[in-house]
């Protein structure tokens, strides 16, 4: 068996922690069996590093039993969902770990040699029961002792690395190889992360080093491959979570993925490429989920040159503007400046010069940058220069090898700059990226306009693979997502188009009333309020007064509109939650008598009279915003909503003038939020509160319930929300909680039908036109929001146009979507964008006196 190949195969956390991919696992190693040795390394089972990691602080703090049983519970669940009788060594291990606990909390002490020792514990739980698994289902697998065969160079005076952070010399290993090839198996299977010092200890290869284990094993068998499987399938031009569009880069060379990988890239550690590298041996990132999709090939070489492979970003840099005021000329200036770093432990990244600044900025996963050492760093700077420091910045690098030899091709790019602020241009001394630092906020739109430019429109090619939801999409279909609505209403929407004028919103009542009842499943909910503005087409709204939900309004104009709609409403379902509003606004609200938010103290203190004896809601800042885009997030120091929780007594003293009354507490931090805890924290916050107003009777946590929007994404879990939720309330009694989401109730009902106008390939780009402009939906001109778009007309047929989708009004920003692939629209196709139901209508306008798209509700039979 000697001249059969070695390969080596990384699992990662994800990969490892369920039965069904330990199926798929199960089909890889043996397709590579067939031809090869094959060496798998595993990493913790998902979730399992973290719990190990705080072991230490809960065993010295006395609480570390109900840990030890959470992991030991995992990996048996784990052992019982495959079917595989592991307890033995299960048992054993989690006891080795009960007496290493034991013993730290009896001397009070966990060093980094008991650490080393704990966090290993995951690794090897993890492999019993992977080996276990492989041997059950018939394949001949051996577990293997990765401190048997790894060793680390001892690093002395430092426990710290020697124990936790320790390094292993790349190179081959011919007694592994000979003690392996004795033992005859065809399958041997470890733990990545680990190995033994010279002296035999524990030691660890720093976090996510089961990827350097991988390398380092591949080198020590000199193994014809390595493949990394996790739940990505490689490289991509840019991140996908973030831009839906990118794509999967098929092949790159080691220093070009040595580079994505270093700037945030995270399927791979940046440290396992060397190893690899320097032996020549070709790595391949794969997803274990979608095995049979070729992921990233790295390669000693790549052939395409000159070519950007890929957008990225990076967020928390931190920028020093040093101006010189005529001392740049004097010898040992940089010299002195950079002296100052070094005093203060800072690693720069990027320099620029120029005449009279420099302009260097620090990275924040190399340095501790806080606050306290940049204001003593300014203070040594200043002796010499005018320093400033400017964050939070964010660095926006165009990746290749070779990037120099395109600068001229690259002029629309540079145009993309044009009006933002650009603090540093740098192109590395390697020639492998350009790199732009920006003000943080603009980095997300950047990347996504920059992607958009080169490479929506391009086709699949040596370099460029599929987008991530092509990639899943196969796979999306086979878990239990049930088909959005539209698809078995196609006929309908169809017939619709054929007989009433597009482009049109069209809203399904029976999802409407599906998500009002999703909704009502929250238990530690009392009243949900809709919120008006995000669709106030009276067919919803009817629907939805129906679910018995109540309204949230924000002008006077949402308020009449509800009360016309509905005469015999108690206003007591109505809340008015305005923001920067006229006095007069409120005494209306008053007179319809609504309940009525308030959200500054100008109203409070300049028109008391207004507020004599009312009962009213205050809306707090909770200080932190969230959503899917900055132009959403509605809290914090930098938004205009809401009262600072700092300026308390000037808020009571107000009220007291007032003599109003808080009944409720409200707080809203943004919109588009999947974060499940975010209500929690909202609740948490507002409750604190509670002891300044003995008046309470509700606390809204706000709406912003979102939806996925990109593929990928998943849905908010409403469960844990409750849950979270639930956990509070507990120690609120007496007092209601209230929510007012728009979003969620509206998003997947509606959807926008267009007809294809024309359509145009010029420069190599084909272009869709259809009615539909951003008149009628501004959400991806304006937030870059993502919109499924589909050819409904042809909805079963290949997609085979890669295309941008674009609209008929007179700005290049009247694209509803870049880069997609539809079947081919031929003039008259009826094209359908999802998720249009939330903030579409209402946000539309008559702009180039176009008039927006109309409106039709598909109501379910019984109505
Ligand atoms: N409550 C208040 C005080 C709000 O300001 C909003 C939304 C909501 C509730 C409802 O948030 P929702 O559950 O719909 O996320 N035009 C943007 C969204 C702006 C949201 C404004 N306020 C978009 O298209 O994404």
């Amino acid at each position: 068996m000697s001249d059969v190949p070695w390969v080596v195969l990384k699992f990662g956390g994800s990969s490892v922690a369920t039965a069904e991919r330990w199926k798929q696992i199960t089909s890889i190693v043996l397709e590579r069996a067939a031809h090869s040795r094959v060496l798998v390394v595993c990493s913790a089972l998902s979730g399992v590093s973290d719990m190990l990691e705080s072991l230490p602080d809960a065993t010295l703090g006395g609480h570390h039993g109900p840990i030890l049983e959470a992991v030991k519970k995992q990996h048996f669940a784990l052992a019982d969902s495959l079917g595989v009788d592991v307890t033995q060594p299960l048992n054993s291990l989690c006891k080795d770990l009960d007496r290493l606990c034991l013993g730290a909390s009896l001397v009070g002490e966990f060093g980094p040699k008991l650490s080393a020792r704990v966090l290993s514990a995951g690794e090897l739980l993890s492999t019993r029961i992977g080996a276990g698994f492989l041997r059950h289902m018939g394949l001949d697998c051996a577990w293997l002792d990765a401190r048997e065969c790894l060793e680390s160079e001892p690093v002395t005076g430092d426990d710290w690395r020697h124990y936790l952070s320790a390094g292993v010399e790349d190179k081959p290993l011919p007694a592994l190889q000979e003690k392996l090839q004795k033992s005859g198996h065809r399958i041997y299977l470890t733990q990545g992360f680990i190995a033994r010092d010279p002296a035999g200890h524990t030691v660890l290869l720093g976090r996510g080093g089961s990827d350097v284990s991988a390398a380092l094993f591949a080198c020590a068998l000199e193994a014809q491959s390595c493949e990394i499987f996790s739940d990505v399938p490689g490289m991509y031009t840019a991140n996908p979570r973030q831009v839906p569009t990118a794509r999967l880069l098929k092949q790159l060379d080691y220093e070009e993925a040595q580079e994505l990988a270093s700037m945030g890239a995270k399927v791979l550690h940046p440290r396992a490429l060397a190893p690899l590298r320097r032996a020549a041996i070709a790595l391949h990132l794969s997803a274990t989920q979608a095995a049979d999709v070729e992921g990233t090939k790295i390669l000693p070489a790549t052939p395409m040159r000159g070519r950007v492979k890929a957008v990225s970003a990076k967020r928390g840099i931190t920028l020093v503007r040093m101006d010189t005021i005529g001392m740049w000329q004097q010898v040992g200036f940089l010299s002195d400046a950079f002296a100052c770093f070094k005093k203060h432990g800072l690693s720069i990244d990027l320099v620029s010069t120029s005449e009279a600044n420099v302009t260097v900025s620090l990275d924040p996963t190399a340095n501790a940058v806080d606050k306290d050492t940049l204001r003593a760093l300014v203070r040594d700077l200043s002796k010499i220069c005018r320093a400033e420091i400017l964050s939070p910045c964010a660095t926006v690098s165009l990746v290749g090898k070779d990037i120099r030899t395109i600068l001229h091709e690259l002029a629309p790019v540079f145009a993309v700059f044009e009006e933002r602020r650009v603090h540093l241009l740098s192109q590395a001394a390697s020639d492998l990226n350009l790199t732009f630092v920006v003000d943080e906020e603009e980095s997300d739109r950047l990347v996504s306009k920059l992607h958009a430019l080169l490479f929506s429109g391009k086709d699949a090619d040596d370099l460029l693979g599929p987008t991530w939801k092509e990639v899943f999409q196969r796979q999306e279909k086979t878990t239990k997502v049930s088909p959005p609505w539209w698809i078995e209403k196609r006929d309908a929407l169809l017939t619709l188009s054929a007989q009433e004028s597009t482009p049109r919103y069209v809203y399904d009542q029976g999802t409407l009333q599906k998500q009002a009842q999703a909704l009502k499943q929250i238990q530690s909910v009392d009243r949900i309020f809709y919120a008006t503005k995000a669709n106030a087409h009276p067919d919803i709204l009817a629907c939805f007064e129906k679910e018995g939900l109540g309204f949230e309004c924000v002008s006077p104009g949402e308020l009449q509109h509800i009360q016309t709609l509905f005469p015999d409403i108690d206003p007591k379902r109505i809340l008015f939650t305005p923001n920067f509003a006229p006095e007069n606004e409120y005494q209306d609200a008053f007179q319809r008598g609504v309940h009525v938010t308030v959200d500054s103290l100008y109203p409070l203190e300049n028109w008391p009279d207004t507020f004599q004896g009312q009962a009213i809601l205050l809306r707090m800042d909770p200080g932190q915003g969230r959503g899917h885009h900055k132009h959403v997030r509605t809290a914090g120091s930098r938004s205009k909503f809401g009262i600072a929780s700092g300026e308390m007594e000037r808020l009571l003293a107000a009220i007291r003038r007032a003599n109003a009354t808080v009944v409720g507490l409200h707080a809203h931090s943004g919109s588009g939020i999947r974060t499940h805890a975010a209500w929690a924290e909202t609740l948490s916050f507002l409750a604190e509160l509670r002891p300044h107003f003995p008046d309470l009777q509700f606390i809204d946590v706000g709406g912003g319930l979102g939806v996925p929007e990109k593929p990928g994404q998943a849905p908010l879990n409403l469960q844990r929300v409750d849950k979270a939720l639930q956990k509070l309330k507990r120690t609120l009694q007496g007092v209601e909680v209230w929510m007012e989401p728009g979003r969620f109730l509206v998003a997947e009902a509606g959807v926008l039908l267009a007809k294809v106008t024309q359509t145009k390939k010029k420069a190599n780009v084909n272009y869709v036109g259809i009615d539909a402009g951003m008149n009628s939906l501004i959400r991806p001109a304006l937030y870059g929001a993502h919109h499924g778009i589909h050819n409904l007309s042809r909805l079963n047929e290949k997609a085979d146009l890669l295309c941008q989708i674009v609209g008929p009004i007179c700005e290049t920003g009247d694209t509803l979507g870049h880069g997609r692939r539809l079947p081919t629209p031929h003039e008259g196709d009826v094209i359908l964008v999802e998720n249009a139901g939330a903030y579409g209508r209402v946000m539309a306008s008559r702009y180039n006196l176009r008039e927006p798209a109309a409106e039709s509700l598909l109501a379910t039979a019984k109505d």
